[in-house]
């Protein structure tokens, strides 16, 4: 099987995990959907280095523990935010809120800032504490930290982290992702004439659409960079 991007080490962590996962549950068939009842906010997670601020779009923000004040955050290593926080050590989570506009998940979740300069042209931001840029725009706050420790978890990095700074900007409700799926996100537009009778899976995170019978083995989202389980299928 060929799993795109995957190091040695990564591909060691994920059949580790798939081994524990049948070890556990003696083979027994699983619903997968239990995983969209979990709950999860969203965030522009942004950090700077050398000069340069990017941030990216993360729904895995959450505190840990209270004293001392400890907030984690998982990151997709192929995300530049990923190597900017690895390198840094220190980064903010603006908090989205009901207001954001699908344009914010464009900007910070659909590109990538090796490619473009998120910031630039971008009024809906300010320079905080840590000298990272918290978004103010469709946010109702920020906390900014610094990583004390992280986690190798595959295709991911979880940054385990201080509390350095924070603020409230407004009291308008926190977007969660069902918000964003359900609110948020333009609704599918009907598949065009080209595209009838033809097999598509479509990406539930940012709509990018792949035409063919099957997704290819290790297949990750173009767009947002989401796998093949955030995919599906729509026969025209
Ligand atoms: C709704 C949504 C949720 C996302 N959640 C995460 C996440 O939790 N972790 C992550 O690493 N990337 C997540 N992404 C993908 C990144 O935001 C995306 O790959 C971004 O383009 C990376 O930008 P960068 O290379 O400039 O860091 C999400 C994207 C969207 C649209």
């Amino acid at each position: 099987m060929q799993l795109a991007g995957k190091t040695e080490k990564s591909l060691n962590i994920y059949f580790r995990m798939k081994f524990a996962v049948s070890f556990a549950n003696g083979g027994n068939e699983m619903n997968s959907k239990a995983m969209y009842n979990l709950s999860y906010g969203l965030f522009v997670l942004s950090a700077r280095q050398d000069g340069k601020d990017n941030g990216c779009i993360i729904n895995t923000a959450g505190q840990v523990t209270t004293e001392p004040n400890q907030i984690t955050i998982a990151v997709n290593k192929l995300n530049l935010t990923h190597d900017m926080v690895a390198a840094t050590k220190k980064f903010t989570v603006s908090i989205l809120s009901e207001k954001a506009d699908f344009s914010l998940f464009k900007r910070f979740g659909f590109q990538s800032g090796r490619d473009a300069d998120k910031f630039l042209m971008f009024d809906g931001k300010k320079r905080v504490a840590n000298e990272t840029l918290a978004v103010t725009q469709g946010t109702n706050g920020y906390i900014s930290a610094y990583v004390t420790q992280q986690i190798d978890v595959g295709t991911h990095t979880i940054f385990i982290a201080s509390v350095t700074d924070m603020d409230v900007f407004t009291d308008v409700p926190s977007a969660t992702y069902a918000y964003y799926q359900s609110s948020i996100k333009p609704k599918p537009q009907p598949l065009s004439k080209a595209a009838q009778g033809k097999t598509i899976w479509r990406c539930k995170v940012c709509g990018y659409e792949y035409v063919g019978e099957e997704l290819p083995d290790g297949f990750i989202c173009p767009i947002c960079k989401h796998p093949a389980s955030d995919f599906e299928k729509i026969v025209g």
